[in-house]
């Protein structure tokens, strides 16, 4: 019997995509006809255990992302839209406060929370991630480092060469039990707040422990004008496993 309470999904879409460098910020382009961050949205609503899905999207682009969500998945009560923040976890903090706003949030509430960027998140790791939360207050998906990871301190020469069998490169969906997750932010210092660029290092630096579960290596982040031809590739690969 599951001691999980309701789960919830933050997409974080209020991101500019300035790598990508396109006019548009890169979870409103069109992958095979459909906006990749509406791709992202179906991936987590798949999982019927998603209650309520929370998308942030910022200032100029938040119209887009409405009418696109309009276009796309049409009147679906679980879908809602709030601003985003001027990084990540300022849209996170954004969409948790909109949970915290319309919700009585209990201790044993989830949210998954996903880049909108990453289209790809398979039924299995999103399964995997709400399954971990029944043990832990954190929990990160992420996949084996398959490279040499080379550290060099100085962009010029080798200054170390850690041990690739205990690294790994983060993905999405993190879980997190929401009270637990919001108290962090509360409790977090200043100074570490504005170096962040990853939501479990909150917990992370507080000592809460972070579990992980496995990803999938197609289950990676669109940033540079490249991926969107890999992101072609892969849904063409996706759609082919799944008529087999
Ligand atoms: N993101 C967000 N709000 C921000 C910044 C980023 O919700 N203010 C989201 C992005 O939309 C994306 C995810 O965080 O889904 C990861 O962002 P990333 O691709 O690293 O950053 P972008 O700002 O989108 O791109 P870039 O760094 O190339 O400008």
């Amino acid at each position: 019997m599951s001691k999980l309470g309701k789960v919830y999904c933050a997409i974080l879409a209020g991101g500019s995509g300035t790598r990508l460098n396109s006019p548009v910020p890169k979870q409103f382009l069109m992958l095979s006809g459909k906006p990749i961050f509406i791709r992202s949205i179906e991936a987590m609503l798949a999982d019927e255990r998603v209650e309520e899905l929370w998308v942030g999207a910022n200032g100029d682009w938040y119209d887009l992302a409405l009418s696109q969500i309009s276009e796309f998945i049409g009147n679906d009560s679980r879908v809602h839209i709030c601003q985003g923040g001027v990084d990540r976890e300022g849209t996170l903090l954004n969409i948790l406060n909109s949970i915290a706003a319309n919700n009585e949030v209990g201790d044993n509430d989830i949210v998954l929370i996903h880049d909108a960027v990453r289209p790809f998140a398979s039924k299995r790791i999103i399964n995997d991630v709400i399954a971990e939360m029944e043990f832990c207050d954190a929990c990160n998906t992420v996949i084996p480092v398959n490279d040499t990871i080379i550290h060099s301190s100085d962009k010029k020469k080798v200054t170390g060469m850690p041990d690739r069998s205990c690294l790994f490169a983060g993905q999405s969906p993190q879980g997190f039990k929401i009270r637990a997750l919001m108290n962090a932010f509360e409790t977090l210092d200043p100074e570490t707040r504005k170096t962040l660029t990853e939501t479990t290092k909150v917990c992370f630096v507080q000592d809460i422990p972070i579990h992980i579960v496995t990803g999938e290596f197609y289950n990676f982040k669109i940033t540079t004008p490249y991926d969107m031809q890999l992101a072609e590739a892969v849904l063409a690969y996706l759609e082919a496993q799944k008529s087999e």
